[in-house]
């Protein structure tokens, strides 16, 4: 049996998307590993101390979500974490382009690992991290898409 999710992605910061997901996950599956990625190539605003962080006092009710960052390869922690899902959202059709490419790869290098995808619900399907941290750095209000700690951690981080 199937008993435990990893979602993986940069986080830079949490919004309430991620959340949103990470709740439908952790409602389908016995543990859900949120696994934050170094991810230099996006250069990131937050560092990965702050954004592993910031995900686990927004995610601190779930009792079976777990948050941990790592660096490497995603397969490899899904096998050292014995996830036998890596969980994805689908905001729109393109982001389906570069997830299929992903789950493509990640099944080629572990076949045993399957790619499953949620949709977020409607009213998250705008947010992303970067819109909100664009947001945030020109002095708009963010509340509704981001946990008041996120809020916090941006107002000092960027404006
Ligand atoms: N709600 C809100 N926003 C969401 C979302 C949701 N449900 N789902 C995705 N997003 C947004 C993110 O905020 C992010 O926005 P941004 O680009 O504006 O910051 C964007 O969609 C996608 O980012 P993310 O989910 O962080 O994925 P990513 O494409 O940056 O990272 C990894 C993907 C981390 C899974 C991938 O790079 C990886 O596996 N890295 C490890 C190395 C590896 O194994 N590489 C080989 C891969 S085959």
């Amino acid at each position: 049996m199937i008993t435990t999710a990893i979602y993986p992605g940069t986080f830079d910061p949490i919004t309430n998307g991620h959340i949103d997901l990470v709740m439908r996950a952790s409602k389908l599956f016995n543990k859900v590993i949120v696994a934050v990625a170094i991810n230099p190539g996006k250069k990131p605003a937050f560092n990965l101390t702050e954004r592993v962080d910031l995900a686990k006092q927004t995610l601190i009710g779930l009792d079976n979500v777990e948050v941990c960052g790592f660096e490497g390869l995603l397969i490899d922690v899904a096998n050292q974490k014995q996830a036998k899902v890596i969980i994805r959202g689908l905001r729109a059709v393109s982001d389906f382009e570069h997830e299929f490419q992903l789950a493509g790869m990640n099944r080629r290098m572990r076949p045993e690992i399957e790619t499953l995808f949620l949709t977020p619900a409607e009213q998250f399907t705008y947010i992303s991290s970067s819109l909100v941290r664009e947001i945030a750095a020109l002095g708009g209000d963010v509340s509704e898409f981001v946990a008041p700690c996120v809020m916090t951690a941006l107002k000092a981080k960027l404006v």
